[in-house]
């Protein structure tokens, strides 16, 4: 039976999404889960299957370091381990509840592992690729071990016209959702390495 009761959480990241047009939940995941999601993230990274993050391919590789820095690994569901599973389920389990509710229409998702190396950062821009607008909501899972000090750098910026710029720490655990067509972020540079799951929550791209 599908659970139909209020989710005081999911509520609260609707009414954010509705009025800010982002959210930020510090309690999504256990810690245990995050601890998990990290030591896999560790596990691939050593294991080198890590690409330096492309942007389109129009770029080439200078220009693309001058926006972005970070690596990442895309996840395949199909090849996913336990402690992905757990986190797909949750995801699952978010995306009904929107869909139920909101009539999000979300059908895809695509989320990758990302490593931002001392020094890297990631430029002012929009999670929306142009002929291209499946993506509708972004969620960023943060993945570092202890408590980021600001001296770390490395926060998530996010514009909002007329408004003063919201600064988001990328503490461990905490989980920022915003609205991919609307919000304008960056990633200010890094002094330590900074980890996290990142991904989109899509409608179906229709091929014309
Ligand atoms: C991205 C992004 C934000 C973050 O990967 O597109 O903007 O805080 N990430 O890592
Ligand atoms: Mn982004």
């Amino acid at each position: 039976m599908e659970d139909l009761q209020l989710n005081p959480q999911y509520e609260k990241i609707i009414d954010d999404l509705l009025n800010q047009q982002y959210s930020i939940v510090d309690d999504f995941f256990l810690m245990k889960e995050v601890e998990n999601l990290r030591s896999s993230l560790l596990d691939k990274y050593d294991e080198e299957d890590f690409k330096k993050a492309a942007i389109g391919n129009q770029f080439n590789e200078l220009i693309v370091k001058a926006i972005r820095g970070d690596f990442i690994f895309w996840i395949d569901e199909k090849l996913a381990n336990a402690k992905e599973l757990a986190f797909f389920e949750k995801i699952e389990h978010f995306t009904n509840y929107l869909n139920r509710t909101c009539f999000l229409g979300i059908q895809e998702r695509e989320f990758h592992y990302a490593l931002y190396p001392e020094g890297t950062f990631y430029k002012r821009h929009l999670d929306t690729f142009q002929n291209d607008d499946s993506r509708k909501l972004s969620l960023v899972c943060y993945l570092n071990d202890e408590d980021w000090l600001p001296e770390y750098g490395g926060e998530l910026v996010i514009y909002k016209d007329g408004e003063d710029d919201i600064k988001v720490y990328p503490l461990k655990g905490r989980m920022v959702v915003f609205e991919s067509q609307i919000l304008e972020h960056e990633v200010k540079p890094v002094k330590q390495e900074r980890l996290s799951i990142t991904g989109w929550l899509k409608t179906r791209k229709i091929n014309l």
